[in-house]
């Protein structure tokens, strides 16, 4: 039986039950946060707990767990359904309240959700995929771990539609980053990325990887691509706490690089793995 944690307790799933009326169901009011945890250790665990943080002030709502609070959730979570490699999923909504109203009443008393689920970190020789090119239709604060991911959604289900794994965005033909994922190109030995702003979500995976480049004097530069540069490039790699780092052998129908893994998407999908917690 899978357990959840909800506002303090820990119950099987069938029970867990939460108003009509959270602000979270009606408008969407609230974020979340997405944690791996490999070998029974959560990784990057500060910096997830950081923008869990910066989400919540972002937003408004108050902070009701600090994240000594949060270890000793995931240990109750973990030690109640025993999972080796799993994925912690956090959700806090503003609280509940009737009548309806889009502006909140003060003091609400925030909904906090959490469970933990099976997650098989990747393993073995990763495969190019496909991705989409998509004009990014979401709002302009990406920077925020909104629950609201209807833009998302949308934008995923047309990438499927074009036989996509992913979409990859763009605002006025500059990349922004994948529905789920931020993104990476690869021209000439240096590594760029979308800077950090208001317009992609401050990928933990994100910043993780610029660590292990900058460690291995791989050249690093913080540059929105454009979509013409984005198809000439020699590389490019999709990345998250869930698909780690996934190499892109096509956007539609043009090849990237060899259409195959490159050198370099190489080099730090392996460091990555070097440098998760020992896992099965
Ligand atoms: N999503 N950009 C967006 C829009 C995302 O939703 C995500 C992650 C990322 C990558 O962030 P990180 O490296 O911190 O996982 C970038 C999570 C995995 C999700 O929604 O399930």
């Amino acid at each position: 039986m899978s357990n959840v944690y909800l506002n303090g307790e820990i119950i099987p799933h069938s029970q867990a039950k939460i108003s009509a009326f959270d602000r979270g169901f009606l408008f969407a009011d609230g974020i979340y946060e997405v944690v791996p945890i490999y070998n029974g250790m959560p990784f990057l665990f500060t910096a997830h707990m950081q923008r869990l943080d910066r989400s919540l002030r972002e937003v408004g709502i108050p902070q009701t767990l600090n994240h000594a609070d949060w270890r000793a959730i995931i240990t109750q979570l973990n030690s109640a359904e025993p999972l080796e490699n799993s994925v912690l999923y956090i959700q806090i909504t503003r609280g509940s309240e009737f009548p309806r109203n889009h502006l909140p009443s003060a003091n609400l008393t925030p909904t906090v959700m959490a469970t933990l689920s099976p997650f098989p970190p990747p393993a073995g020789a990763a495969d190019a995929v496909k991705v989409a090119l998509l004009e990014d239709i979401r709002w302009l604060r990406c920077d925020i771990k909104s629950v609201s991911l209807l833009g998302n959604i949308m934008l995923k289900q047309q990438a499927q539609a074009l036989g996509a794994v992913e979409p990859i965005l763009h605002r006025a033909g500059r990349i922004t980053e994948g529905a789920s994922s931020n993104y990476f190109v690869v021209r000439d030995g240096a590594l760029y990325t979308a800077p950090n702003d208001a317009l992609i979500l401050p990928g933990i995976t994100r910043e993780h990887v610029l660590k292990l480049a900058r460690e291995h004097d791989i050249e690093v530069h913080e540059k929105a691509f454009s979509v013409a540069e984005l198809y000439s490039a020699d590389e490019c790699f999709l990345c998250s706490s869930t698909r780690e780092i996934m190499p892109v052998g096509y956007v539609d129908e043009h090849q990237i690089g060899n259409g195959q893994v490159g050198p370099i998407t190489q080099m730090l999908i392996d460091l990555f793995r070097q440098s998760r917690p020992n896992c099965a």
